[in-house]
């Protein structure tokens, strides 16, 4: 891929970020959610690809827009803004969550991100919007975790990868009760639980970032969560296992989750993946030649927040380029009144 493309799928995210910092706070998750889709959507419009979103809002008929299969990218645009030629565009696979976070924003809570992952076309798995369990690590600890084998042999097995006493481990989890009795084993075993109330792909990127003292995440959340994160991990050099999980087996069997985990089965058979089989980071991302972005729109442990007074509005943004394996912090500071046209109306006051 194109290296200006980092630069690109930058701004994707600072759009999608600034566009979301409007609803902080005011308690309608829906209304984020549309507004950074649709700033994601208008920028990712005007780049010079050939986009498929394969990781997305869901299905087409769910959702409008950056729905699974959607094309996006300058080659797509109606409204034919700029010319181009075929053998310009870059011909890409992207993975979207607008904002990984949704309730966070709408309650004003930390450590929500707008967030993306590009690769070539075909190299990651086409997860349903289902649930997956997961364990990630750091480079560290790379080849150390078996999702397999108990939580407390991984977290033995991890601690002495990392020459660490399991005391000394620090272990991020969804703070979700479906986690309880998983939460209860890593106090037993007297490691640190970081109990993260929602967004586990920043859960993830803190096993392998240097600034961080988050050796370990486990827990069930996102499928589509889960494979953004493993783009971000594979280029990081940790690791990462996924199993594929139906809705009633994370959250009891009613005839309501019963009927969505006979649809998760469905589009699972149509991917060619199969539901409770152990993934592997290669399984979930099949290269590191990726690009991954992602901005803060609630102040986090990963990034900070939106900052905004009047028209000038500040961001945070992580970009990491496979290639290169660079992982650089951007620090934007934008004056609104100059923004593009497209973004008018979702970033004004
Ligand atoms: P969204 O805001 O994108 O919905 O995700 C928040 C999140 O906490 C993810 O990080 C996690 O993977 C998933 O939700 C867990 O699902 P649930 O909210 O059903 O427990």
């Amino acid at each position: 891929m194109k290296r200006e493309l980092a630069l690109e799928f930058a701004r994707v995210t600072e759009a999608a970020a600034l566009a979301a910092q409007k609803w902080v706070g005011r308690g309608d998750k829906n209304l984020a959610d549309g507004a950074a889709v649709e700033a994601m959507r208008n920028v990712l419009n005007r780049i010079k690809i050939d986009g498929e979103i394969v990781i997305g809002e869901g299905e087409i008929d769910e959702a409008p827009m950056l729905y699974i299969g959607e094309k996006v990218g300058l080659k797509y645009n109606p409204e034919k803004i700029e010319e181009f030629r075929e053998d310009e565009l870059s011909a890409v696979d992207i993975a979207v969550d607008p904002i990984e976070g949704t309730r966070m924003t709408a309650q004003g809570q930390p450590n929500a991100i707008a967030v993306l992952a590009a690769a070539q076309r075909g190299t990651f798995l086409k997860a349903p919007d289902m649930y997956m369990e997961k364990l990630v690590v750091g480079p560290e600890a790379k080849g150390a975790i078996d999702l397999d084998k108990s939580l407390e042999d991984n977290i033995r097995s991890v601690a002495k990868a990392l020459k660490k006493d399991v005391k000394d481990m620090m272990i991020v989890v969804l703070d979700k009760p479906r986690h309880k009795k998983a939460m209860e084993q890593i106090r037993d075993l007297g490691a640190k639980l970081y109990a993260l109330p929602d967004g586990d792909v920043a859960g993830s990127i803190l096993t392998s970032i240097v600034d961080s003292d988050v050796d370990m995440l486990y827990g069930i959340g996102g499928a589509p969560e889960g494979v953004i994160s493993a783009a971000i991990i594979k280029v990081l050099g940790g690791d990462m296992q996924g199993r594929l999980l139906l809705r009633s087996d994370v959250k009891g069997s009613d005839d309501k989750n019963d009927k969505i985990s006979a649809d998760e089965k469905r589009r699972c058979d149509e991917v060619g993946v199969e539901v409770g089989k152990k993934l592997l980071l290669d399984d979930l991302v099949k290269t590191d030649e990726i690009i991954f972005s992602a901005t803060g729109i609630t102040s986090g442990d990963l990034l900070e927040g939106v900052k905004r007074k009047g028209n000038i509005a500040r961001t945070q943004t992580l970009v990491v380029r496979g290639s290169s394996k660079t992982v650089r912090y951007i620090n934007s500071v934008h004056n609104l009144e100059y923004k593009d046209i497209y973004l008018e109306k979702l970033l004004k006051d």
